[in-house]
């Protein structure tokens, strides 16, 4: 997978991928991720992005010209349909596992953060972006959206995860029918009076899946009942 990733802050989106598992999947090649800034394009001779709202209002509208240059200057390939080009913003389809998991079947995506009150709107209608929201809220920027869908996104990318680390059972995946994730437990077995269960230390393989299975239903009934059926 190819991520290509506008952005006026590349140092976020470097910083935080050089790190952890991203780190690693880019040195062993299963993904790649390269930034762009569309300040380094502008015909500005400030080097201006930004202006502010016809009609008026507060803030700084991100302007048509740098944006567009950018995204036309990013080698994109030629099967459009393992292309997506993403715009993060509040006003997107909602996130998700199963978005992830569709988006994971990519070879390339392009991501446009936004800044400032927002785009020109004309940056929406001539690039025609997928918008895609990370929830019910207003961050700052489009950078730490884009880093949720690039750390989603991968993980359910072949060879990304060690084998001792598969996505399989995470929360929402189908290993789990789309229930939440059970309770892990790790060494000692007693923990200021707090006891693994006994069947975790049982051995009997079809009973430990039986007691998860069960976990995650009683958790998700619990914390999520929107998720059951
Ligand atoms: N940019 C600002 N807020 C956002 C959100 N909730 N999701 C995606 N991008 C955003």
């Amino acid at each position: 997978m190819r991520y290509d990733i506008i952005t006026l802050f590349p140092e976020i989106i470097n910083s935080y991928c050089m790190q952890s598992i991203t780190k690693r999947g880019i040195e062993k090649g299963v993904i790649s991720v390269n930034t762009y800034n569309p300040r380094d394009f502008s015909k500005d001779k400030h080097k201006k992005v930004d202006d502010t709202p016809y009609g008026g209002g507060e803030g700084m509208v991100l302007a048509c010209q740098p944006i567009f240059d950018c995204y036309n200057s990013i080698e994109k390939i030629e099967d459009s349909q393992n292309y997506e080009f993403i715009m993060l913003s509040p006003q997107g389809e909602k996130f998700s596992q199963k978005l992830a998991k569709e988006l994971s079947n990519k070879k390339q995506i392009v991501f446009l953060c936004g800044h400032y009150e927002g785009f020109d709107e004309r940056i929406r209608l001539g690039l025609k972006p997928r918008e895609i929201s990370i929830g019910d809220y207003v961050l700052t920027g489009g950078e730490l959206a884009c880093l949720v869908l690039v750390d989603s996104i991968s993980r359910n990318i072949k060879d990304y995860l060690g084998k001792d680390e598969s996505a399989h059972n995470d929360s929402f995946s189908e290993g789990l029918e789309g229930l939440l994730e059970y309770p892990h437990y790790t060494k000692p077995r007693e923990y200021m009076g707090l006891k693994v269960p006994e069947v975790l230390l049982s051995g009997n393989h079809k009973e430990i899946e039986e007691f998860r299975r069960q976990e995650s239903i009683k958790r998700t009934k619990a914390r999520r009942p929107d998720l059951l059926n």
